[in-house]
């Protein structure tokens, strides 16, 4: 049976999508069958999965509406399958928002198309908001997970987000759990103060949930919107590459 895992934080270029590649691929390169699924209007994780650049109507809305089968939608990327989003996301939406299972649909889809037997993971990256496509989301997963860059404005929202999974695992989702916590574009050696206080608040705050891997800041990253692939596949020896690694390894013993 599937592990579904949402990557999650409603606050904008924490690296969820950056993550959500590269664990997938990750998971990939190990040996398992992965979905990628692009719940985000924006279709980054979309755009750095292949060198289709819009994919219109063929997107994960289109298949929670029930307009489009699995088979219609689903794409490979170099070491996963994907269901792309486009910009069309935001009309699609407001539509789900007011159909008959508005939070829902997305859960609904993958049972509809065997998901949980096709594939050992599904890696959802989620929009940098808590509406509907995130609900949809939570919803539709077993873990959520957090990416997290040490400033300041992204731990003044943490607390709405857990009120919403919160609320979500108690009336609507009850296998959800909250797997943890995880920093980007960290370093142990930087000089800002800031980033260390609010890297030591979280960690104290979260305790076990705070993962011990975390992502350096890389350059690497930044190139895989050239290369249309994860970094662990065109700069393996990379930083970047190797921290992706261990955050996935230890994904794993967390939700195992
Ligand atoms: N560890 C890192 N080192 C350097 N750059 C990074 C790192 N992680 C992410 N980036 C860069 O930061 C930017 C934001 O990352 P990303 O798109 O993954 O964030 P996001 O949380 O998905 O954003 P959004 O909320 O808009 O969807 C991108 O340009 C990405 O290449
Ligand atoms: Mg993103």
């Amino acid at each position: 049976m599937a592990k579904i895992i949402s990557i999650v934080n409603h606050k904008g270029g924490v690296g969820k999508t950056t993550s959500s590649v590269n664990i997938a691929a990750s998971l990939s390169l190990m040996g398992y069958k992965v979905l990628g699924v692009d719940m985000d209007p924006q279709a980054h994780f979309s755009i750095l999965s292949s060198q289709i650049r819009d994919y219109g109507e063929e997107v994960v809305g289109n298949l929670m509406l029930k307009r489009r089968t699995f088979d219609q939608v689903v794409q490979k990327s170099t070491t996963y399958e994907f269901l792309p989003s486009s910009k069309e996301m935001t009309r699609l939406e407001k539509e789900i928002s007011f159909s008959v299972s508005p939070v829902k649909a997305l859960a609904h889809a993958f049972t509809k198309a065997k998901v949980s037997e096709l594939y050992d993971f599904v890696i959802i990256d989620c929009p940098p908001a808590l509406g509907t496509l995130t609900l949809n989301a939570l919803n539709a997963c077993q873990y959520v997970v957090s990416s997290f860059t040490p400033e300041p404005l992204t731990w003044a929202g943490f607390t709405d987000m857990f009120t919403t999974i919160n609320a979500v695992a108690e009336y609507d989702n009850p296998t959800l759990k909250y797997a943890g916590v995880f920093f980007t574009k960290y370093h142990p050696n930087m000089r800002n103060r800031e980033a260390h206080a609010i890297a030591d608040v979280v960690r104290q705050t979260e305790g076990e949930q705070a993962f011990t891997t975390y992502i350096r800041s890389d350059l690497n990253l930044q190139k895989m919107l050239l290369q249309k692939r994860s970094v662990l596949e065109f700069a393996p020896e990379s930083n970047a590459a190797i921290d992706y690694k261990n955050l996935t390894d230890e994904l794993l013993e967390k939700i195992n």
